[in-house]
């Protein structure tokens, strides 16, 4: 239902400042010729010394800041006038969706469902996945006792971090209509490639089924081992006909397509196929945490001065490699449309490995600058980095 912004907004407003019926809000994505000082913001009341307070979050894409106000609507109509597209206000009794339109209409759409409200200000993470979950135990994460075992505490924690970033991004893009609404007829399609035991891979399928997303989701591993085994975990868990796996090369998997594309730590070049794969499959959200990096690396034999004042320390050229692998994956994947973003999706103590490349597909048409900048590092370097030459000329231009 369309209706105008100040309609929209009043009645998004009037469940926010509600104590004793707000469950939480979301405002993200960007609305058409506007500023947005954070990605996105969540909203939650807390209660704090007997009052219910509103507790407002946002990231700035390295950390989370968190602050606790009044309930005043003056406070939440500015925020809620502040440029986001798509604002998900959730209530006791169900959710109101408004997404402004790049004309700037408000599409509002409401859901009834219900819905619990958490008060509690305790500042310890709320765990996503219960350790006791029988998945976490098939896949050996968790022990019988339902304790997740110590030297699998930095994968279940990856895991968890991954999906908590996964998830935002994905009902936003939902919200924003840039993926169709899941239903078990037409789930929410997701390929894992470089699943390797799957962890993650059954993490996705286990939690987004949780909170009533439907979902069919692929894991792509060269291993015949791991797919074996992880279609045998899920026989076992009984979920064969929405998890299966494969054991093929990402580079010529026989997986067709994909609303959105995960990949944690696949090796090296193995990233570079898995970014390709999901460009060519035109995957509308990709979540990839790369792992080493040693294409690039291998490349860079002549340093353009003064670079050289850097490269000459082996430790600093690797690092400025890891870089620059990045850093050209990220303007590559923005030449073929999509909107990017790298984050650290985990504290480095529980990985090196702690970077994700975030991007969703918009097809906005890549600016002349950004070309002229990645065609002026590689040359400037002398490398061809692998993702260009696993992409089609046509996408790169
Ligand atoms: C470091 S493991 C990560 C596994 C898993 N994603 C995780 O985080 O636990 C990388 C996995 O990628 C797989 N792999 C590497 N190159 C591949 C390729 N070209 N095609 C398919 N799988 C690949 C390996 O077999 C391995 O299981």
């Amino acid at each position: 239902m369309s209706k105008s912004l100040e309609e929209a907004f009043s009645e998004a407003s009037v469940h926010i400042i509600n104590p004793a019926t707000f469950v939480r809000a979301v405002l993200s994505g960007r609305r058409r010729n506007m500023q947005t000082e954070f990605e996105r913001i969540d909203i939650r009341p807390v209660e704090i010394k007997g009052s219910v307070k509103l507790q407002i979050s946002h990231n700035d894409g390295r950390a989370t800041t968190t602050k606790n106000i009044d309930s005043d609507p003056l406070k939440i109509t500015e925020l809620l006038e502040s440029g986001y597209a798509n604002i998900l206000v959730e209530h006791i009794k169900g959710s109101i969706s408004i997404r402004i339109t790049k004309s700037g209409e408000a599409h509002v759409s409401h859901t009834s469902k219900s819905l619990e409200q958490n008060l509690n200000h305790d500042k310890k993470k709320q765990r996503l996945l219960d350790p006791a979950d029988p998945f976490l135990l098939e896949v050996g994460i968790a022990d019988h006792k339902g304790a997740i075992k110590p030297s699998k505490n930095d994968k279940y924690l990856q895991v968890e971090e991954f999906l908590r970033l996964l998830v935002p991004t994905l009902e936003a893009a939902i919200i924003a209509g840039q993926i169709h609404k899941p239903t078990e007829t037409n789930p929410l399609t997701i390929v894992d490639l470089g699943c390797g035991h799957a962890y993650l891979t059954f993490a996705a399928h286990q939690y987004l089924r949780s909170i009533g997303i439907p979902v069919h989701v692929t894991g792509i591993d060269v291993r015949t081992s791991s797919r074996d085994r992880n279609n045998k975990i899920a026989q076992n868990l009984g979920i064969s006909e929405t998890i299966n796996f494969k054991a093929e090369e990402i580079a010529s998997t026989t997986a067709q397509t994909a609303d959105v594309v995960i990949a944690l730590h696949a090796c090296d070049t193995a990233t570079d196929d898995a970014i390709a794969w999901a460009v060519m499959a035109a995957s509308k959200l990709m979540l990839i945490a790369p792992c080493c990096h040693h294409d690039i690396q291998r490349q860079m034999s002549q340093s353009p001065e003064p670079w050289g004042a850097l490269t000459k320390f082996g430790l600093m050229k690797e690092r400025l490699g890891d870089l620059l692998t990045d850093s050209l994956r990220a303007q590559l994947l923005r030449i073929v449309g999509y909107r990017v973003e790298v984050i650290e999706f985990i504290s480095g103590e529980h990985t090196p490995r702690n970077m994700m490349i975030r991007a969703v597909k918009t097809d906005a048409k890549a600016e002349a600058i950004d070309v002229q900048r990645y065609r002026e590092i590689c040359e400037q370097w002398g490398i061809t980095p692998a993702l260009e030459k696993k992409l089609p000329s046509l996408y790169i231009g």
